[in-house]
């Protein structure tokens, strides 16, 4: 379904070019659920943006390939592009408030997509779609949220939304950029069981990004680790967190019981006994 092939990214904002992203590659099978994981600023985002077509920076060199069905996302038409952002691919981000417009209802919003890519679709049954959709991210009351602000709603139901949005056109690939950084541990675990049903019900295929190796643990079947632009690990989760070749991947994964026990130490013994249980839950 999708293969980056030799993905490099360089920025030509400033006197001499800066390469962001090297040589990046990844194989996605449809319906597959893969990790990316790294520190702080190794490429993540630049890698997940320009498979979803969003990065069209003037300032911006991108050279490779990004097959998705076959189609090369960086030689393709614009307009070919468009049909497939919102309706083949979709991507969700970090913090929910950003994506969405504080002065319009949550309805509109959930509906953008469909508007483009189905105009076919009349307002009665758009509407229909959407509360679905809304019920379908277990969001209670999906009528109320329909028609609320986004500043009425938690930071988890924002993050439902805005899964609900990124969902109703049903795409193949659904990527996910960190969706549960900005939340609490309990609806982080939460978000990742959602992200693995709709997999499993919509058999959409997620790349998954985060920093956090515990997360990418419950969700993920396999995972591609980057440090400083580059893949420098990549594998099944058996494969990575049994007999990771890396120091770099051995760190990450010796920070997991590290911040589970800082966790733990700043929450109530009860509420942080809860969390854990609701993150093996997710497993
Ligand atoms: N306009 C720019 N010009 C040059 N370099 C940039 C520009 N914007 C971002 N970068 C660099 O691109 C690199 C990759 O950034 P990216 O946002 O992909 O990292 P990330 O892995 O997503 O990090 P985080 O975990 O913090 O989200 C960073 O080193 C960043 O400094
Ligand atoms: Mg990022």
């Amino acid at each position: 379904m999708l293969d980056v092939i030799d993905l490099n990214l360089e920025f030509h904002d400033h006197l001499v070019p800066e390469t962001v992203v090297y040589d990046f590659d990844l194989h996605m099978e449809p319906g597959e659920i893969v990790g990316l994981v790294g520190e702080s600023g190794s490429g993540k985002s630049m890698t997940a943006l320009a498979i979803a077509g969003l990065l069209s920076r003037h300032d911006m060199q991108k050279r490779g390939k990004i097959l998705f069905e076959g189609q090369d996302l960086l030689t393709c038409r614009r307009s070919e592009l468009r049909s497939l952002q919102g309706d083949d691919i979709a991507m969700i981000f970090q913090e929910p408030m950003t994506s969405l417009n504080p002065v319009y209802r949550i309805g509109p919003q959930v509906e953008e997509a469909l508007r483009i890519h189905s105009p076919g679709i009349d307002k009665e049954e758009r509407k229909r779609r959407a509360i679905q959709m809304l019920a379908d991210v277990d969001l209670e009351e999906p009528e109320r949220v329909y028609d609320a602000y986004p500043h009425q709603l938690s930071g988890g139901m924002r993050q439902r939304v805005m899964i609900a949005a990124a969902m109703i056109c049903g795409p193949k690939l659904l990527i996910a950029d960190e969706p549960t950084t900005a939340l609490d541990v309990t609806v982080q675990a939460q978000i990742v069981k959602l992200l693995k049903r709709i997999n499993r019900e919509k058999k959409t295929a997620i790349l998954f990004i985060s920093h956090d190796l515990s997360l990418i643990r419950q969700l993920c079947q396999r995972v591609v680790v980057m440090q400083g632009g580059r893949i420098v690990e990549s594998g099944s989760i058996e494969e990575v967190y049994g007999s990771p070749r890396m120091e770099y991947t051995q760190k990450l994964i010796a920070a997991i019981p590290r911040c589970e026990k800082k966790y733990a130490r700043r929450q109530s013994g009860k509420s942080a006994q809860s969390a854990k249980g609701g993150m093996q839950d997710g497993r």
